[in-house]
């Protein structure tokens, strides 16, 4: 096998993605990239390039020379960040993507994934277990440019043969990266908040519940959807999949349990709107069938996960 290439491994997906795989196939196996230099220290464990991915020539240039067999494409601006330059964030994940199957049709790459999000869905899609096959309509461009990007997905798969492969994440949430400009994002950073004894003001209404995922549950998904064998796999756009669904207060009550003092309060902003067009809650029973995905987490489980690792990671000088 060639060498694995993780394109956007500094963000919040990447940085904990790379590791996995680098466990999973050796530290020499895998190429870590990024637009930002300064995210190379936290690769001292396996290989680094810096990429800008709108480059098309220089990723072609290190797809050759390190002879690059799986590329996990993650670079792309999220959410709430596309909302504030919406042309910008088109270019980059649209072209970014572009680039990575052309490079991946020229140079034979085995294997690609590509993560989708529940941002393809819309105001108009049903919002309780919210289907795998169902009408779409996203209104951002965040959300436009992954449905979009689905279909080239597919469309390369079935014109060129590219084996690209791809999954519809939740929120995702972790505490080793810090939140990255997503709607869902607040569910990250009111861990940090809880961990620093500060007031959290939330951007969301406490009743919206939005479908979220912890981040090992995100990891063991791709990796296991990456294994898969290829006849079982029936889709070639994104998978749906779930991990759990709750609302702003539900995660303040769980972190509660573990931070009595620990204080919210709600100012809705514009990403409200973005969050009232997504689903609810998500079904992933073709993902079940096709490759025998489950989840493991959900939110208390999380929560305990997190409260007890994130200061210590962060070097957080608190007490409870
Ligand atoms: N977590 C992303 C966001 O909120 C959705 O994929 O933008």
């Amino acid at each position: 096998m060639g060498k694995i290439l993780v394109i956007g491994a500094g963000g919040q997906l990447g940085t904990e993605l790379t590791k996995a795989l680098a466990e999973k196939y050796g530290n020499n196996a895998v190429i870590a990239s990024d637009f930002q230099d300064a995210v190379k220290q936290k690769f001292s464990y396996c290989g680094f390039e810096t990429l800008n991915v709108m480059d098309k020539a220089a990723l072609a240039l290190i797809v050759e020379t390190h002879r690059i067999s799986q590329i996990y494409h993650l670079a792309a601006i999220l959410s709430a960040a596309g909302e504030k330059n919406p042309l910008h964030a088109w270019d980059l994940n649209m072209v970014g993507l572009l680039n990575v199957l052309e490079v991946a049709k020229t140079y034979k790459v085995d294997k690609v994934f590509w993560p989708s999000s529940i941002a393809v869905f819309g105001p108009n899609t049903i919002h309780e277990q919210t289907p795998q096959q169902t009408f779409k309509d996203p209104n951002t461009v965040y959300g436009i440019s992954k449905l979009a990007g689905e279909h080239w997905c597919e469309y390369y798969y079935n014109t060129y043969g590219v084996d690209v492969r791809s999954i519809r994440y939740p929120g995702l949430i972790g505490y080793k990266s810090l939140p990255g400009g997503g709607t869902t994002d607040y569910a990250v950073d009111i861990y940090h908040k809880a961990a620093l004894s500060q007031k959290f003001t939330c951007f969301l209404k406490e009743e919206t519940y939005l479908p979220m995922m912890y981040m090992d549950d995100a990891i063991n998904a791709t990796l296991q959807l990456m294994d898969a064998a290829k006849e079982s796999l029936s889709i070639r756009t994104s998978y749906n999949i779930s991990g759990m669904s709750f609302s702003p207060k539900e995660i303040y009550q769980s972190i509660l349990s573990f931070y009595p003092n620990f204080e919210i309060e709600y100012q809705p902003d514009f990403r409200q709107q973005i969050a009232d067009s997504w689903p609810n809650s998500i079904d992933d029973s073709v993902a079940r069938k096709d490759w025998n995905w489950k989840p493991a987490y959900d939110l208390s489980s999380m929560t305990a996960t997190i409260v007890k690792n994130l200061p210590a990671y962060f070097n957080y000088n608190t007490t409870k």
